[in-house]
């Protein structure tokens, strides 16, 4: 689902599927950037910076004619928003409300470790974009399939990387429930 992530006039953080309410169109085609408010190119309906809609386009008509019924609501059709949470400095949302939160949802053996890379205040020194057409899942798959990464990443063994002999393994949330966390 394509979403925007902004900070709105209150510093907090929000995050809204990237659909116009009237006919789906992307809201915000932006990779980054500033903006007061986002307007869709297709209508010019407007939406704040909470995903809310403020505007529509000859809603009125022009020298009453045309425009939306009296009793339309097209503020109920906003896009949609999700659940927001930090941690440490990472952003996470849902859609769901039965979420629960995210230190709980990744478990403590995974928290202890994105504490110890993710030291704030984190600074971001630059950024690239790589695009899969794939299924997001495949990948998340693929970093838990640690069987391959000597055999197919060459680099691994060619500038002798990898070292066979070093303890290694991956765990899962549900173990790393079930297990403390060691500091
Ligand atoms: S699709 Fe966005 S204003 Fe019409």
């Amino acid at each position: 689902m394509p979403v925007v992530a902004t900070r709105d006039e209150t510093g907090t953080i929000r995050c809204f599927e990237n659909r116009c309410a009237h006919r789906g169109a992307l809201l915000c085609l932006a990779d980054r950037g500033n903006a007061k408010e986002i307007a869709c190119v297709y209508h010019n309906w407007t939406y704040d910076l909470q995903g809310n809609l403020t505007s529509v386009a000859f809603r009125r008509g022009i020298q009453g004619k045309g425009g939306m019924p009296g009793d339309a609501d097209p503020g109920s059709q906003a896009p949609r928003k999700f659940r927001v949470e930090i941690f440490c400095g990472l952003m996470f949302a849902t859609l769901s409300e039965a979420t629960p939160p995210i230190e709980r949802y990744i478990g403590p053996e995974v928290a202890v470790r994105i504490r110890r890379v993710m030291k704030e205040p984190v600074k971001i020194l630059g950024g690239y974009t790589q695009v899969l057409q794939s299924n997001w899942k495949l990948y998340f798959e693929n970093v838990k399939d640690t069987y391959h990464a000597s055999l197919l990443h060459l680099f691994f063994s060619t500038f002798r990387l990898n070292r066979l002999e070093q303890k290694g393994g991956s765990s899962s949330a549900a173990k790393a429930a079930a297990t403390p966390a060691s500091p």
